[in-house]
């Protein structure tokens, strides 16, 4: 029998990556308690259509298109920051959805991704060792040992800090920003005179003259409001569990639990343990959820976990992303998708081809080399075409930014330029214009198989 669900029973299991180590743990317990009575960030209502989204994705009919900061920041914290970030994903979500002929479910890494796991938890620089940084939520990056002592007050800000870019994706989203008329006034000006921009110009005048001829045959943004809007969520890894804990409330419609700080959360490579804490929270609540799959993940180990975090195989529901890296996706991704496919399991299979590909430059900085990302994720498609798995989703660590974060792309950056804007808070980023070619490739091979298909179906 499964043993009872609530929404603190994680508490009695190893919770790893949850900081205990705060100087006042009764400070931490009230501001749990205060955030208990604090609005939800999200309805669950948002969160099933979410789901029923990902349903369709899981059943090869569109494409999930997933990302934003590594970890967002109290500092960089900007209506700029997130309206590059979100007309970036609105312009990959274009390119994607013209070569793919299917919708794309937009999901930011935003309004929340703010606790980070840390391979050591503890830094040392010229001969000082101080705790980790574990994203603004827990502690401060500055190196003292003041920043670095957890802080319960991070939890509010976090909180208010969501809300207030939640309010603003919604006013993007809904208020006539991501109007598809406006399509030309998405681009971003250092991606301009890129090649990218090229490319991009010419997808947005195609897709312009297609709006002309469907407003001749009567189709027109008052017949059709959707053409006025677009539906975007957002997501994080729901690392902190003392916070999701506090944000989880039940749905009056369907009287379950749901974690209202986003509509969709994800366990961690590190933190999906089977008698760990976080499967535990996540068994309960009825978002939609994700785990990483990284290269040490067994076919049997991740059947038992999706046994327990799905165990109604409920299409949406659980979305794996693949973490393998360029080098070892092809040695560990079939025996997955094999396991995943025999047993019937409805699932999304997305691609994260950032963690796996994480590197340190000659000079210090973390990096990540472009080449290496679009290799992972030209594999990872691939691998599920030969096998008949949809290959269902990208999910990156990427900014609207112009940073000089992962190595090469079209203006191939080289690590003598990461210095000159390198920004993060935790891992490396795209920046705008990398974000784009990456699209733009996995345009190329979505294209091949709608392409495929349409010959199929004619003969
Ligand atoms: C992340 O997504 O930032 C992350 C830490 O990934 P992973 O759990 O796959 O290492
Ligand atoms: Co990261």
């Amino acid at each position: 029998m499964t043993p009872t669900w609530t929404p603190d029973s994680w508490r009695a299991k190893e919770a790893r990556h949850v900081p205990t180590d705060y100087p006042d743990m009764a400070a931490l317990a009230a501001v749990e308690q205060t955030l208990r009575g604090m609005p939800p960030l999200v309805f669950a209502g948002e969160a099933r259509r979410l789901k029923s989204l990902l349903g369709d994705v899981a059943a090869g009919k569109a494409f999930l298109l997933q990302g934003g900061d590594c970890a967002e920041s109290f500092k960089e914290f900007a209506a700029d920051n997130i309206r590059d970030t979100f007309r970036l994903i609105l312009q990959m979500a274009v390119v994607l959805t013209f070569a793919g002929g299917k919708p794309v479910v937009k999901v930011g890494r935003m309004a929340g991704q703010f606790a980070k796991p840390r391979s050591s938890t503890v830094e040392t620089l010229n001969e000082v060792t101080l705790p980790s940084y574990r994203g603004d939520i827990i502690n401060g990056m500055e190196f003292t040992a003041e920043a670095r002592t957890p802080d319960p007050q991070r939890l509010i800000q976090a909180y208010s800090q969501s809300a207030s870019t939640l309010n603003l994706l919604r006013a993007f989203a809904g208020g006539g920003y991501a109007d598809l008329y406006n399509i030309h006034r998405w681009t971003l000006g250092f991606v301009n005179d890129s090649p990218q921009g090229a490319r991009y110009h010419e997808l947005s005048e195609k897709i312009s003259e297609a709006l002309t001829f469907m407003a001749a045959i009567g189709v027109t943004p008052e017949s059709q409001p959707d053409l006025h809007r677009v539906e975007f969520f957002t997501a994080h890894e729901a690392l902190l569990l003392g916070f999701e804990e506090a944000m989880t409330r039940v749905d009056s419609t369907s009287g379950e639990w749901y974690d209202t700080s986003a509509h969709m959360v994800w366990i961690g490579e590190r933190t999906r343990q089977l008698d760990g804490a976080h499967v535990e929270y996540f068994r309960g609540i009825r978002n939609p959820i994700g785990v990483k799959c990284g290269p040490t993940l067994e076919p049997d180990d991740l059947l038992r976990l999706i046994d327990v975090l799905n165990p109604s195989n409920e299409p949406g529901r659980l979305t794996l992303y693949g973490r393998f890296g360029h080098d070892k996706i092809a040695g560990r991704l079939p025996a997955l998708l094999d396991a995943t496919k025999k047993d019937g399991r409805k699932l999304v299979w997305a691609i994260d081809p950032m963690h796996g590909n994480t590197l340190t430059a000659n000079n210090g900085y973390k990096t990540r080399p472009f080449d290496r990302i679009l290799s992972e994720v030209k594999s990872f498609v691939e691998i599920c075409k030969a096998q008949g798995v949809h290959p269902g989703g990208v999910h990156l660590e990427m900014t609207g930014q112009n940073v000089t974060e992962c190595l090469g792309g079209a203006r191939a950056l080289t690590e003598g330029d990461l210095a000159d804007r390198y920004h993060t808070h935790c891992d490396p980023r795209l920046n705008g214009e990398q974000a784009l070619e990456l699209a733009f490739l996995v345009a190329e091979k979505l294209k091949e198989d709608r392409v495929a298909e349409a010959v199929r179906a004619a003969v």
